[in-house]
């Protein structure tokens, strides 16, 4: 998704920036672009370049841009295409016809074609193929008759449809930036004699840690030494700051070759990040779990049904949730992707508990999918790994996974620290229903806490995964088969070695193979099995033979270590001992290396899938 950064204050604007974009190049982008003011401060200089951000960068010389002495202010973007082909021209920023009013934009204006035949009809020449040009030319409309800036800007916002973040630059106004957001995420960073926008925390970290979440629709004018909050009818906002108080340091490699690897080995720390405030201990045993955002009141006792929704990776979370749910409390649930669920006009009771997974919090569907929920009277929960995420801000209730920011396209510490939450609420729901008995409700808790450990374990056995990689990373076609909860990991694992690798990887239940799957079967096939439930061994390993029988290389990632899969695999990655139904939190783990070096043996960056943009703010 595409990237806002911007700046006002007393540092040299262009380094700030492209420091800034840096930091978001994790979102995914084809083009980059940066506006600047000039010497004196009279003129707006725009610098912009298709691709990676070193071809902007080549174009940015101290010739081409010579800064002000005075106040230093500019906006930079990254692009992913929506409206127009990735290119020179279509990157951002985009300017009116003189080029006096230059804007930023994340999102889709969703009536662009309408306001942009309008403008044209009374002459304004358009030279993008974008629907962000609609906006600077639309500000410039509003601007020469209002002769105010901040009026001029509230005017077209009140006449965008769709999702915006935005940037804006005006010629006569060289002391001040203005920003906006609706649905598309938007922050301002309050420094000392400096103030930022970006799209997310991690572009402003490096000059302050106070920051404001921009609400929806809400419009901030920067300056070097303040920043007033308005709604978009220009009503004064006044809020205290968030602090952000995780480092920057958690936003770097640190020392690993990626931040895939790197988040993929954070999972023992986020998933005892996640749990431990979340255990209450007497006498050193966990006794019980308990929530500081939320009390479980009686709308958990008397549910009738538990709606999970979300998309992709926070998804596949979901459907392990359902086995955890129907498990340990009994109750039936229904989980859907959230593109699907909101246009199906889903039919939502009084006494559901709806849940919405989205490790950004800024997910388009998942956001339109919550509001559904809302108006139809359901109490909305949402697990978001963002704080100040619109999700976390509009859900009734939220539950923090304390995974750390999540830098690499794909996911990884946030998925298991989403089950984490998900295991826990089952749980919880589980013993206040009377479904799980004192007994075995603290046997569970005392296994949820070894799970850490455990996944700590799985790290320190990489090499094997890593050689399989190397032998296997050629394979056109590879299938993850399980059953149960096994079958729900099979869908995240393959998609996971989708996203990096490329290759071409499909999910079934184990059962389903004799139903179609088993044609495509031949010796070009690998087939990974992921096998947690001892009393499906043998069903699995049956299936696993009926694959190697058609010359299938084989895998098992499993809890076994009688020697199920022994015969029928030629490899075998067993997991540390734990406790089954807990397993999913780090079954996953092996199949999250696996894809991780497949992606590397086959030359690709792992950080950033192509096509994949971490944050998918659009439909
Ligand atoms: C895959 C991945 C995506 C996200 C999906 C939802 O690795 O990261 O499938 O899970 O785009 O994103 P969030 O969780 O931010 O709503």
């Amino acid at each position: 998704m595409c990237g806002i950064v911007g700046y006002v204050g007393n540092k040299e604007v262009t380094p700030v920036l492209i420091n800034g974009l840096k930091k978001l190049e994790y979102r995914g982008y084809d083009s980059a672009g940066i506006a600047v003011f000039g010497a004196d401060s009279k003129e707006i200089v725009v610098r912009k370049a298709k691709g990676a951000l070193k071809f902007l960068e080549e174009k940015i010389t101290k010739e081409v841009i010579k800064e002000s002495q005075g106040i230093h202010l500019g906006i930079g973007h990254t692009r992913w295409a929506t409206h127009g082909e990735p290119s020179d021209l279509n990157a951002h920023p985009h300017t009116n016809e003189s080029g006096s009013i230059v804007v930023v934009h994340n999102g889709i204006v969703e009536n662009y074609a309408k306001l942009k035949s309008y403008l044209q009809a009374k002459g304004v020449v358009f030279r993008s193929q974008t629907d962000t040009e609609v906006i600077a030319h639309l500000i410039n409309y509003f601007y020469e008759s209002t002769k105010d800036i901040f009026k001029a800007v509230l005017e077209t916002l009140h006449r965008l449809e769709g999702s915006y973040a935005l940037g804006v630059l005006c010629k006569d106004y060289p002391d001040r930036l203005i920003a906006a957001r609706k649905e598309s995420p938007l922050i301002v960073g309050l420094g000392n004699g400096e103030n930022l926008i970006a799209s997310d925390v991690p572009a402003v970290l490096e000059y302050t840690r106070d920051v404001y979440f921009l609400n929806q629709k809400e419009v901030a004018v920067l300056y070097t030494d303040h920043v007033d909050l308005f709604t978009e009818d220009g009503d004064k906002v006044v809020r205290e700051p968030y602090h952000v108080d995780w480092d920057l340091s958690s936003a770097e490699k640190g020392g690993y070759a990626h931040f895939m690897l790197k988040e993929i080995h954070e999972q023992p720390k986020a998933l005892t990040d996640t749990l431990r405030p979340r255990l209450v201990h007497e006498n050193g045993k966990a006794t019980d779990i308990k929530f500081d955002e939320f009390d479980f009141g009686d709308e958990w006792k008397n549910a009738e049904r538990v709606v999970i929704t979300a998309c992709g990776t926070a998804y596949h979370a979901g459907v392990v949730g359902k086995y955890a749910f129907e498990k340990f409390a009994r109750i039936p649930v229904e989980v859907d992707v959230a593109s699907e669920f909101r246009y199906r006009n889903p039919i939502l009771k009084k006494n559901d508990i709806f849940i919405v997974i989205s490790q950004s919090g800024e997910t388009a569907d998942t956001l339109a999918a919550l509001r559904l929920a809302k108006a139809a009277g359901a109490k909305v929960i949402a697990i978001t790994n963002c704080v100040g995420s619109t999700v976390s801000r509009e859900a009734d209730e939220v539950i923090y996974t304390w995974a750390g920011p999540e830098i690499a396209v794909a996911s990884t510490k946030a998925y298991t620290t989403q089950l984490m939450c998900l295991y826990l609420l089952a749980l919880k729901m589980g013993q206040i229903r009377g479904e799980l008995k004192k007994d075995e409700y603290e046997k569970l808790l005392a296994q949820i806490e070894m799970i850490p450990q455990k996944a700590q374990e799985i790290m320190e056995n990489q090499a094997e995964i890593q050689k399989f990689a190397s032998q296997q990373f050629n394979k056109s076609k590879i299938f993850y088969i399980g059953r149960q909860f096994d079958s729900a990991t099979s869908l995240e694992s393959a998609l996971k070695l989708k996203e990096v690798s490329y290759m071409h990887c499909e999910a079934f239940s184990a059962g389903e193979l004799k139903h179609g799957p088993i044609a495509l079967v031949d010796k070009d096939t690998l087939v990974i099995a992921i096998a947690t439930e001892p009393e499906l061994y043998e069903k699995l390993a049956s299936n696993i033979v009926e694959v190697k029988s058609r010359g299938a290389v084989t895998m098992a990632i499993t809890l076994d270590k009688q020697g199920a899969f022994k015969e029928s695999c030629n490899t075998v990655i067993t997991l540390p001992e734990c406790e089954p139904a807990l397993a999913s939190m780090i079954s996953v783990i092996p199949a999250q290396l696996f894809a991780y070096y497949c992606s590397v043996q086959r030359g690709n960056d792992p950080d950033k899938p192509r096509n994949l943009a971490k944050s998918v703010t659009v439909e």
